[in-house]
């Protein structure tokens, strides 16, 4: 067993580690040691934890749990495609939630030598932790379910729905009154019950309100919601490293939900209330005739081209198309083009998606831009490739305040001289919403999958 000294010892060394590892993760060229320096904190922590005094003695079931959790958790992040990650983080937020929860009830059921203001204190972590432990478990699972269309990503909009919601926070608020102030075990039990299944109504009933198109600031609110759940724990079962990794998740999720609502235009608040958009009238309908161009003329448009912008969306994710876009960069560039990349922070179905993407297929980092870098300079450009992109390049959310995703920014590509659309049909993108670009002057449609198209388009080139 190891001294308290050595446990707090390693608790500040993953600590430090944790840091190092969100500093990493913060830009392309270093998140892979990122990555390495969380696992190495997160190995640090278990094993200080295991063998800490805080541990049951009984290490067989440890043992067991460990196995059993890891393998499952190995299991699911290997088989699991690129494009589920926001679906597998939802659920993973969700055991979070579901441990807070658990927890809270073990520590107000297990024995306690607590009095006074400090049994008050321990109690309001243990209401506290599984209040934010169970809003964040039937959140998630609401969450997962509309990302994996299980559930319709429609917003559901009960009428007086404010009132609802403030109706099972009043409730929430009135019941800690009743479960500190129980006479009996049993009496606080019925409160925290009571609380709990509040809770978990107003999960189900904040993710429920919530639109398609804001559903990746939803899942990082979660995911802050998940660490203070975590520090809430961590507070219960007096863990120190707990504290400070719960409040550095709940921190650093409440930050990128703050940069995503501010990348696609929406008030934090009234993403939280819900049905943003849905309020207004009708999107209006696109009418106009489509030009459809086959993998020959867009050769011919990009051999004749001199700067050439790519968009990569969430199509190019499903069709596995970026080995094939950096083959066409190369040949591109090879032939004295200018190749960029316009990249969208909410492009494809996860914060950073598209970098992820044109990473694995070592695209270099200097000619991938962010929106703002480049939005200024379509003018300049003589062709845009969107490939599987939609919403992100949808010119009603500029000019129809009607639109679902009106007032989010997108990549202006209309303003530049051609642009080539590929997909694989005239369908709506994850918004839901008809595309005007589609049927502008000067955009073409290419149709069908991205990947057989671009290798088409690749093989013409190299030709
Ligand atoms: P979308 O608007 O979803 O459009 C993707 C398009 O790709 C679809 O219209 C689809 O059209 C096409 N496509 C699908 N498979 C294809 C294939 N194999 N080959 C060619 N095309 C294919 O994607 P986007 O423009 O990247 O926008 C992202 C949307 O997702 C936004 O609304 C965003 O709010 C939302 N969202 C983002 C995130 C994050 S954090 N990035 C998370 C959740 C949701 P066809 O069916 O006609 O081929």
């Amino acid at each position: 067993m190891m001294s308290q000294g050595l446990v707090t010892m390693s608790y500040i060394g993953a600590s430090i580690l944790f840091i190092l590892s969100l500093g990493g993760l913060s830009n392309q060229e270093t998140a892979r040691r990122g990555n390495y320096y969380g696992m190495a904190g997160m190995v640090i922590a278990i094993l200080a934890t295991v063998l800490s005094a805080a541990v049951t003695e009984n290490y067989a079931v440890l043992v067991v749990a460990l196995l059993v959790g890891g393998s499952i958790g190995g299991y699911a992040a290997k088989r699991v495609e690129m494009t589920q990650m926001p679906e597998l983080v939802a659920l993973m937020h969700s055991l979070v939630g579901m441990a807070a929860v658990l927890v809270g009830y073990a520590n107000f059921l297990g024995e306690s030598d607590l009095t006074g203001v400090e049994k008050t204190i321990h109690e309001v972590e243990i209401y506290l932790g599984i209040l934010i432990g169970a809003v964040t478990f039937s959140g998630s699972v609401i969450a997962f379910g509309k990302l994996c269309e299980k559930i319709s990503g429609k917003p559901m909009l009960l009428p007086a729905r404010h009132y609802l919601n403030l109706m099972l926070l009043l409730g929430s608020i009135g019941l800690s009154f009743m479960f500190l102030n129980g006479e009996t075990q049993d009496e606080s039990l019925i409160a925290l019950g009571a609380m709990t299944v509040l809770a978990l109504l107003f999960g189900i009933h904040m993710v429920m309100a919530i639109g398609g198109a804001d559903m990746p600031v939803v899942v990082s609110m979660l995911n802050s919601y998940s660490g203070w759940a975590a520090a809430a724990t961590g507070f219960m079962l007096n863990n120190d490293l707990l504290i400070v990794t719960g409040a550095l998740v709940g921190s650093s999720g409440a930050i990128l939900s703050y940069i995503m609502c501010r990348a696609m235009n929406r008030h934090f608040l009234s993403v939280i209330a819900g049905g943003f958009g849905s309020a207004g009238g009708q999107a209006a309908e696109v009418t106009g005739e489509v030009q459809p161009i086959d993998v020959a003329e867009t050769v011919q448009l990009l051999r004749e081209a001199k700067n050439i912008m790519i968009i990569p969306g969430y199509g190019m994710a499903v069709a596995q198309a970026q080995h094939t876009v950096n083959e066409i960069t190369k040949q591109l560039k090879a032939k004295g083009k200018t190749v960029r990349f316009g990249i969208h922070p909410v492009a494809g179905r996860m914060p950073g998606h598209m970098n992820v993407l044109l990473a694995e297929a070592k695209v270099p980092y200097d000619i991938v831009f962010e929106m703002d870098e480049i939005n200024e300079d379509f003018a300049n450009v003589d062709v845009t490739i969107v490939i599987g992109a939609n919403d992100i390049v949808n010119p009603s959310a500029l000019n129809d305040p009607n639109s679902p995703i009106a007032g989010m920014p997108v990549l202006e590509c209309w303003k530049g001289e051609t642009t080539i659309v590929m997909k694989r049909s005239m369908a709506s993108g994850y918004a839901g919403v008809g595309n005007p670009l589609f049927v502008l002057d000067n955009t073409r449609m290419l149709f069908g999958d991205a990947n057989v198209k671009l290798q088409e388009v690749l093989k013409a080139l190299q030709e």
